[in-house]
């Protein structure tokens, strides 16, 4: 090499001061990119001998060199070095070592700027449909549940104060919802990533007659990227993951927090099997449900990442800076976080009992088919306010006999209005309310089978 020993060090006359070359090496967590880092340099060198910048022997010899580069890190073989700062010089200078000077022709036509984007474009592209295969997984779990819990009644809530009955099914159905939508924004997400920056070279393109169609095809991109400043520079479609990561935490803390109220003495709601719980080293008594906790505390990990990396985009001027080697850690967590997040709930779901008498006793009640005896006034032809008014009263009555409006006598009810016949205990029972909710959307449990059907179709049609 030259007299300081760096791929660059040609203009140098001093070697690197050894605090400098710490802090600004990045192999200690960019070798994770190794994979993707030598699957875009084949496809590099097998572009170059396809146009005729190298021979096809000289393609061959890198790629067979590559090839024992990979079983060397994957084996442990691999000597990683700070002083070659990152992943791609780590390996472009194993390379000359090993194949000699035909390994030097390797970054024809290409900076360390479009290998790195194209590498965690590599990367994220993987990532993203192992976390839908598992974001997929979690849903089929949620489908099942509901089906087995389709017409178990528990309370609704809204203020966290007992609201109406809804079935436990449909509860399951919207946090399907929610997921379903992350879903869509993550493959939304991987049409931006699945575009190839190589070829942008430092910032400005390359002089030499490459083919960035054929890369972008060797390597499954739908195609090159169009502005090679814009290529090497941003980082936005890794900040449009995290930002997409960061919302389906918000959802899985969502069901965390409800998971968590649920197995509480107090609401005794949902039984999490012991091995999804752990004790405490003081109280014998206690078993925790500490998995849902801590997704709901990772939460603010994606949360954090996000803020990082939008903030290390923020006023970045064109084209690369080395702001962008920030990228990684956060956007690594995040992929560590969701990866661990979504395995964890795609395994504990489907083993979640439900205490279907519990939840049944707990709508029962805060009065919660008040709302039905309103609708029913209502069919009998009093405007919906009166009727509510009516109904407040009955439930004040009925609040200081300590008792629920089901178990009023007919003569108690018709003092508040002439309208109520005894038809009126079908409204006034959980499942009565339940049933009578049965359009798109609804509670009942009619509704809640068929979307489950709808919504299995789906999946099957992914
Ligand atoms: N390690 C660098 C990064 O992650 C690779 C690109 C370095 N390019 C440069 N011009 N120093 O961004």
């Amino acid at each position: 090499m030259n007299k300081v020993s760096k791929p660059w060090g040609g203009r140098f006359t001093e070697p690197t001061d050894a605090f400098v070359e710490a802090f600004t090496a990045s192999v200690s967590f960019d070798q994770r990119l190794y994979r993707h880092d030598i699957e875009g340099s084949k496809a590099h060198a097998r572009m170059l001998a396809h146009v005729g910048v190298i021979s096809v022997d000289e393609c061959d010899k890198i790629i067979m060199g590559l090839d024992q580069i990979q079983e060397e890190i994957e084996t442990g073989h691999f000597n990683w070095s700070v002083a070659l700062e990152d992943v791609h010089m780590n390996i472009e200078a194993r390379l000359t070592e090993l194949i000699g000077d035909t390994g030097k022709k390797l970054h024809t036509g290409r900076s360390r700027n479009d290998q790195v984007a194209t590498d965690i474009r590599l990367y994220l592209r993987e990532e993203i449909d192992t976390l839908g295969a598992e974001l997929v997984r979690l849903m089929h779990g949620l489908l099942d549940q509901a089906e087995r819990y389709a017409a178990t009644i528990m309370p609704g809530f809204t203020h966290l104060q007992v609201a109406q009955p809804i079935t436990f099914g449909h509860h399951l159905l919207a946090w399907y919802e929610m997921l379903e939508r992350d879903r869509q924004r993550l493959m939304e997400c991987r049409t931006r990533v699945n575009v190839m920056p190589l070829g942008s070279a430092a910032l400005a393109g390359t002089s030499y007659p490459i083919d960035r169609a054929y890369t972008a095809e060797l390597l499954g991109f739908a195609g090159p990227t169009q502005n090679s400043l814009d290529s090497v520079s941003d980082r936005d479609f890794a900040i449009e993951l995290n930002a997409a990561g960061a919302l389906m935490m918000t959802h899985l803390s969502r069901m965390a927090e409800e998971l968590v109220l649920w197995t509480t003495s107090q609401f005794a709601f949902i039984s999490l099997p012991d091995r999804y719980c752990t004790g405490s080293s003081i109280m014998p008594q206690k078993k925790n449900p500490d998995v849902p906790e801590l997704v709901r505390g990772k939460t603010g990990r994606v949360h954090g990442n996000l803020i990082a990396l939008l903030t290390l985009m923020k006023s970045q001027p064109l084209a690369y800076n080395k702001d962008n080697q920030e990228d990684k850690e956060p956007l690594f967590d995040t992929v560590d976080t969701l990866s661990g997040s979504l395995r964890a709930f795609a395994d504990m779901i489907p083993a979640i009992e439900a205490n279907e008498h519990t939840m049944y006793a707990a709508a029962k009640q805060g009065f919660s088919t008040a709302t039905d005896l309103a609708d029913y006034l209502v069919r009998h032809g009093l405007p919906f306010r009166d009727a509510h008014e009516v109904v407040g009263q009955a439930v004040r009555y009925a609040a200081d006999k300590h008792c629920d409006l089901a178990d009023l006598s007919l003569t108690e009810l018709q003092d508040f209005s002439y309208h109520i016949q005894e038809d009126v205990f079908e409204v006034l029972t959980l499942e009565g309310s339940v049933a009578a909710r049965n359009h798109i959307g609804g509670t009942a449990p009619q509704q809640v089978r068929a979307q489950i059907i709808k919504k299995r179709a789906e999946l099957e049609a992914l």
